[in-house]
């Protein structure tokens, strides 16, 4: 099997209040992209790495990630992703979709989703147990109905797939936003599996999250 990473950091990161794209923001003295790469390689699993970077951020990523083949993303994450699936050499089996901004999701994770993925399942996310009560509401704000917590998951990245499968599911007609590539896969009605995710794979998205990854890291 060959495995290829997409690793999207072609996000704007408003939230974060930088003048830097997200995925180039310091953590520890290094960007979240940096971060993010050396997790996804560590466990060795991983042949081929694709960064998806805005485009005045190619020639800054090649220096950061040497090994990585560069490449400009889109509009949207579903857009970005489409443009490293462009990007990825002939021999690649098995397509892992990756945020930057989970800088911190461990080799562990990473080695789970690939044998999940190399074992037969098509489609393979990790996540979390919800332990909020979550609500689902209407423009007014008033609840319209309670969800089964128990049922629930909040998913994380890596996501991993068998090439195919998530090459067919890009190629669809575009149906609203989506957030993750799991829901394109689930599109198609094909079977989407959970694996147990990782509280170190949270998405960095806001001040105090980059100040909670830098408490973690020390
Ligand atoms: O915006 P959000 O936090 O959901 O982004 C998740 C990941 O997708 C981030 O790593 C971000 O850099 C990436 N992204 C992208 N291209 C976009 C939007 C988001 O690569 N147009």
């Amino acid at each position: 099997m060959s495995v290829a990473a997409i690793l999207v950091a072609a996000g704007s990161g408003s939230r974060l209040a930088s003048t830097r794209p997200k995925a180039f923001v310091d953590l520890a003295g290094e960007p979240l992209v940096v971060h993010a790469a050396r997790r996804l390689m560590a466990g060795g699993v991983v042949d081929t790495l694709v960064a998806v970077v805005p485009a005045d951020w190619v020639e800054q990523a090649q220096r950061l990630l040497p090994r990585a083949h560069v490449v400009v993303g889109g509009a949207s994450r579903v857009d970005s992703v489409a443009a490293g699936l462009a990007a990825l050499p002939a021999e690649v089996d098995v397509v892992l979709v990756h945020d930057a901004a989970r800088a911190l999701a461990p080799p562990t994770l990473v080695l789970a989703v690939v044998q999940a993925v190399c074992e037969g399942n098509p489609a393979v996310v990790p996540g979390l147990a919800v332990t909020d009560t979550i609500k689902q509401v209407d423009a007014s704000g008033a609840v319209v109905h309670t969800l089964d917590r128990a049922s629930l998951r909040a998913v994380q990245t890596p996501q991993g797939f068998d090439r195919a499968t998530l090459q067919r599911a890009h190629a669809q007609p575009p149906t609203g936003a989506h957030t993750d590539d799991a829901g394109l896969v689930e599109a198609l009605g094909t079977r989407v599996l959970v694996v147990p995710g990782d509280p170190l794979a949270l998405k960095i998205t806001t001040p105090a999250d980059l100040a909670h990854a830098e408490r973690l890291l020390q």
